[in-house]
């Protein structure tokens, strides 16, 4: 069961009362109301003993009679039913129902079970190397169905990304491309975060902007960019003294042409005012060890993946940072 999705989210007790009062008086009022049509009401003296009023379109009379009785007893039964039910699941306010249902609970048992269903099919890709589920034709296509199903909303049918959602068919990659680089992005998820206002108003964020563009070679103005040049100091710590980032820590290299949010003046100026918090989120709890396998061979193989790095640099770069000797981390992290 998911924890907290079961509680249901009444602001105050007082609500909880009120719909539980109006269920419960809808039951007795119907129960009163079918009580009351059942007896069979004494004539008054001289009335007719069944016509009650004239008659209607030819013959159509109304009797005074009682309602039928099999249709009363399909009422009783539907309000014991009700009863049995409210007893048994939620509805009386936040009274969960001795059955202890939920919409949650049964969804996570159901995908309990599919995922037992699927993981017989994933399973022989589980433990094989990434680069050989690459070149497997049953798990790219089943990487693909997996990919659309789960990533292609933010990254596009084919991968490609767009404004705020990296391309993953390049080469370009803010954190690794290796398949080992690609799984760990998918398992833990990416929190990109730049503060905004890092550059004053909007004349410093269009002064450091040029500078960035002057870095990066491209056509800039060059006043704009000398004023923006002791503004940059700001950006350094996380983009480097040149700009090219540091991509292993999250920090983008803002001097290619690679570009999460676009490359112009404006989005950079963009950037810069409004700072940026993409981030992806982290996916193993989510789909779990087998499937992001899939996923990070498939992802591999769109055709930006890099070769795996020897076995003792990838084993640094798996050691958690904190646990890296301080003289052995990339200056900008250690600052
Ligand atoms: C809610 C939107 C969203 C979903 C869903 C999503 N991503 Fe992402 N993904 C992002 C964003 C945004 C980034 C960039 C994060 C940043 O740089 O701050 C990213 C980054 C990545 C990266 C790192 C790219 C690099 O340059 O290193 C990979 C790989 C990736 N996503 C793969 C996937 C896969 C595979 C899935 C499906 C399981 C997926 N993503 C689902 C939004 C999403
Ligand atoms: C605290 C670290 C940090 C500082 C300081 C910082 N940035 Fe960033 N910057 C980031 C991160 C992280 C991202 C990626 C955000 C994301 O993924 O959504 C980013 C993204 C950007 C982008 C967008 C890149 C793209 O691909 O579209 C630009 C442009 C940029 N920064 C410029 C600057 C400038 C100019 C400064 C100084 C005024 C600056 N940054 C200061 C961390 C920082």
């Amino acid at each position: 069961m998911i924890e907290g999705y079961a509680v249901p989210d009444f602001i105050s007790d007082f609500w909880h009362y009120y719909i539980a009062a109006i269920t419960a008086a809808g039951i007795l009022f119907s129960l009163w109301l079918l009580k009351s049509q059942s007896v069979v009401k004494p004539l008054a003296p001289g009335e007719s003993a069944e016509l009650m009023h004239p008659v209607w379109d030819g013959d159509l009379q109304e009797l005074n009679s009682p309602l039928p009785r099999w249709w009363m007893w399909m009422f009783y039964l539907l309000i014991l039913f009700s009863i049995v039910y409210l007893v048994l699941f939620p509805g009386m306010g936040k009274f969960q129902g001795v059955l202890g249902w939920s919409s949650a609970s049964q969804w996570q048992a159901e995908k309990t079970r599919v995922d037992a269903e699927f993981d017989k099919v994933f399973q022989p890709f589980a433990n094989m190397d990434l680069m050989a589920v690459a070149a497997d034709p049953t798990a790219k296509k089943m990487g693909e169905h997996l990919f659309l199903t789960y990533c292609s909303q933010c990254h596009g049918s084919s991968g490609q990304g767009g404004s705020g959602f990296p391309n993953l068919t390049d080469n370009q990659w803010l954190m690794g491309g290796t398949p080992d680089d690609i799984k760990r992005t998918l398992e833990n998820g990416i929190i990109g975060e730049m503060p905004g206002g890092l550059a004053g108003d909007e004349q410093g964020a269009k002064e450091v902007a040029n500078y960035v563009l002057a870095l990066g070679g491209k056509q800039h103005d060059a006043s704009l960019a000398a004023a923006g040049k002791d503004k940059f100091a700001a950006c350094a710590g996380c983009h480097g003294e040149d700009g090219t980032g540091m991509t292993a820590a999250g920090f983008p290299n803002i001097v290619d042409d690679v570009w999460q949010y676009g490359g112009s003046e404006a989005a950079i100026i963009e950037s810069i005012v409004k700072g940026r918090k993409g981030g992806m989120p982290a996916q193993l709890e989510l789909l779990g060890e087998n499937k992001l396998h899939l996923l990070a061979a498939y992802v591999w193989g769109l055709g930006g993946g890099q070769q795996p790095v020897a076995e003792p640099v990838a084993e640094m770069m798996e050691a958690p940072v904190d646990e890296m000797p301080v003289d052995e981390m990339p200056a900008t992290v250690a600052q």
